[in-house]
């Protein structure tokens, strides 16, 4: 194969029935089939920039992407196309071998297994790669690979701006895994002019039989079949915050002129949380959160009086953290700091945890189904928790490892204390016989 063919903008991708045409010095001809139905080929038509594809288990996602990677990467020289996996390994492991099965291999010039990349006779290139490392060079094209199991910043932090210089484009698919931030891209995605959203089920695909999908359907939950299957975006069973739903809580919620700042606050190290509410009536309007990575009681006020110079409030901070200190060398606890700030602090007593958790979920919605909380659209990281947070499989106790359990505690701090369900408990101070 001369390394002088130079490579004619590819037919788009629904002409592709079966070859590629490639124009040169000496037109060739390589054949590519790869045997797409109508919903990949939706898929790769797509004249949007930004794709997002949400579809179920062996739909033809990872074949989808790579085509697409490589449609891109040949429709001009010295391109650059990135494969992105939720891990190095499982770039490797979910996109090697079909990589190598969708390249033709007249087309390429050097395969550096190794280096998990295939450079083509044009000078392309095509590289699988994990979330790590990846700040570097600018792309033509990146593929996301099972989004939903990616962290949540790495398109908009790292991966976007690796398509600024080369104004490039990406494919994010994945199947749904709960309303994580893959349900807030797709969402996004439906409204932006720039971008295109699909939803298909794996027997949209045409890649599994009817029988082994009904088969599917005999084993797994109703849950995990919409999910993996049908590709929808299902609640996580299990909620603790099982009342909330976007539909009933979530809406403009605007500062109000008059009605003091209610801040609750976790002082979890990373992140570092707060939301910011006001009492209008009987009712909780949280308007604003802070989500503070690797953070402190100092930079949380900081930001607090940066975002409401005018305003003051009260702050509701984590009880168990009455006499703790943020700063060992300056030793002031984390009350005195908020006080430094002209902020007020209400010293919160503890409460049971399953108090909290009730009390928040009542405001989300009584028993007469009146909803009295009311979160903000810009609460994105808030919103995610509520509905994301579990209990732990087979017990009461919330599953602290996910992360979700900080944002909404912060809320729940507050709620306890300013909204308290109506209580009939007897207590006796001191008891004398
Ligand atoms: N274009 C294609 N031509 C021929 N076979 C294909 C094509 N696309 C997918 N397949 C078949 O379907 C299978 C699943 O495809 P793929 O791995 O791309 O699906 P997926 O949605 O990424 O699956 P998973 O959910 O397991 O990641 C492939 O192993 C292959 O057998
Ligand atoms: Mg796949």
């Amino acid at each position: 194969m001369g390394g002088d063919v130079s490579l004619g903008a590819l037919p788009t991708a629904h002409a592709h029935g079966g070859s590629l045409g490639i124009t040169g010095p000496t037109p060739r001809i390589f054949s590519s089939y790869q045997d797409f139905g109508p919903a990949q080929i939706q898929i790769l038509s797509s004249k949007k920039r930004f794709v997002a594809v949400s579809a179920g288990r062996r739909f033809g996602k990872t074949m989808t992407g790579l085509y697409r990677v490589l449609c891109d990467v040949l429709s001009g020289p010295q391109r650059i196309g990135y494969y992105i996996g939720p891990t190095e390994r499982q770039a490797e492991e979910m996109g090697w071998r079909p990589l190598l099965d969708i390249v033709p291999a007249p087309l390429i010039r050097r395969l550096r297994h190794s280096e998990l990349q295939i450079e083509l006779v044009n000078g392309s290139l095509i590289k699988l790669h994990g979330p790590q490392s990846l700040r570097g060079p600018g792309l033509d094209f990146a593929f996301l690979d099972e989004f939903a199991y990616m962290p949540p910043e790495l398109w908009p932090e790292v991966v976007r701006p690796m398509l600024a210089d080369r104004e490039g484009g990406a494919l994010l698919a994945s199947t749904p895994r709960g309303l994580n931030h893959f349900y807030d891209l797709y969402l996004e995605a439906q409204t932006r002019a720039d971008w295109a959203a699909f939803r298909f089920p794996t027997s949209s695909g045409g890649y599994v039989s009817e029988a082994e999908l009904e088969l599917l359907r005999a084993t797994m939950d109703p849950k995990q079949f919409a999910q993996e299957i049908l590709a929808s975006f299902e609640l996580q069973s299990g909620r603790v915050y099982h009342a909330f739903s976007r539909h009933l809580n979530v809406t403009d919620v605007p500062l109000v002129h008059g009605p003091k700042l209610l801040v609750g606050m976790d002082f979890n190290v990373n992140p570092m949380t707060a939301v910011i509410t006001q009492k209008i009536g009987d009712e909780c309007h949280v308007s604003d959160e802070i989500v503070l990575p690797n953070s402190n009681t100092f930079e949380m006020m900081e930001e607090l009086v940066r975002r409401y110079p005018e305003q003051h409030g009260v702050v509701y901070p984590d009880p168990s953290c009455t006499a703790r200190k943020t700063s060992a060398s300056v030793g002031e606890t984390d009350h005195a700091i908020i006080r430094r700030s002209g902020w007020d602090v209400y010293p919160t007593q503890q409460h049971p945890i399953v108090d909290r958790i009730n009390n928040v979920n009542a405001m989300f919605q009584n028993a007469n189904g009146k909803p009295r909380l009311f979160i903000d659209h810009k609460c994105k990281n808030l919103i995610r928790s509520l509905e994301s947070l579990t209990y732990k499989e087979g017990t009461h106790v919330p599953d602290k490892s996910s992360g979700h359990d900080h944002i909404v505690d912060a809320l729940g701090y507050l709620i306890v204390v300013v909204f308290p369900m109506v209580r009939h408990e007897v207590t006796f101070s001191r008891v004398q016989i």
